[in-house]
């Protein structure tokens, strides 16, 4: 068993240090978030007894899946009736958005097992149902994906290289991808048209400034 599926009770701990807020963004929409990070990056080393570990992403709408949920929302037809995936879903809150605006199947990927637990409380918290996917698919064939959605997973260079590398395949093979990326060093921006900004609200816990601008792209192929 891996160090990250060491918190006893990822249930309880994400009730515990979160509070069910709607993104400034996405109204509509309620997730399990922290007021700051510190805290609960903290607590996640401590209940884990492990340093190091990455940010609990989970625990924010960042400013990518807002815009990308935005988005969805108000454009249900690139989702309705679609086998969608999540990719990098955090929170889980694009694909909330997705099963908000009609699709037939949506699946949410993470590596993270915490965050898996947080989306399947969060798609509770708006009546929607999700399929949880644990494990990096970077790399495997795209299987029945119509639809791939990314909020804002260009924050690592190589990462962000091999997940863009990835998403342009399953593009190629036909897949409708959209990233929404709110200017991170890493976002490659040649092989995509812009769908549409927005100035999405954050906080300074997480971002260098409260207000981002914040955009959805297409990959085209
Ligand atoms: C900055 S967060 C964004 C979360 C959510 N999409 C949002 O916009 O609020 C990036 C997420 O991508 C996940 N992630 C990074 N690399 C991944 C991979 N190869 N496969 C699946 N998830 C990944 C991280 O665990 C993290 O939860």
């Amino acid at each position: 068993m891996g160090a990250r599926e060491a918190l006893r009770d990822p249930e309880n701990f994400i009730r515990g240090n979160t509070v069910l807020t709607a993104p400034p963004l996405v109204p509509e929409l309620r997730l399990h978030v922290a007021a700051e990070m510190l805290p609960i990056w903290q607590m996640t080393e401590e209940e884990m007894q492990q340093a190091g570990l990455p940010p609990p992403f989970w625990a924010f709408a960042w400013a990518g899946g807002q815009a990308l949920a935005r988005y969805i929302l108000d454009h249900p037809e690139h989702v309705a009736g679609k086998n969608v995936l999540d990719f990098g879903a955090g929170s889980g809150i694009v694909g909330i958005a997705a099963a908000q605006a009609g699709a037939a199947r949506v699946c949410a990927a993470e590596i993270d097992p915490v965050a898996l637990v947080a989306i399947a409380l969060n798609a509770q918290a708006n009546n929607v149902e999700l399929t949880c996917l644990e494990g990096d698919l970077t790399g495997e064939p795209g299987g029945a994906w119509e639809v791939v959605l990314a909020g804002d997973v260009c924050y690592e260079g190589p990462a962000s290289r091999r997940i863009m590398g990835w998403l342009t395949d399953l593009n190629r093979s036909g897949a409708l991808v959209l990233v929404g990326d709110p200017g991170r060093t890493y976002f490659p921006k040649t092989g995509m048209e812009k769908l549409i900004s927005y100035a999405v609200k954050t906080t300074t816990e997480l971002e260098d400034t409260d207000l981002r601008n914040t955009s959805v792209w297409r990959l085209m192929s």
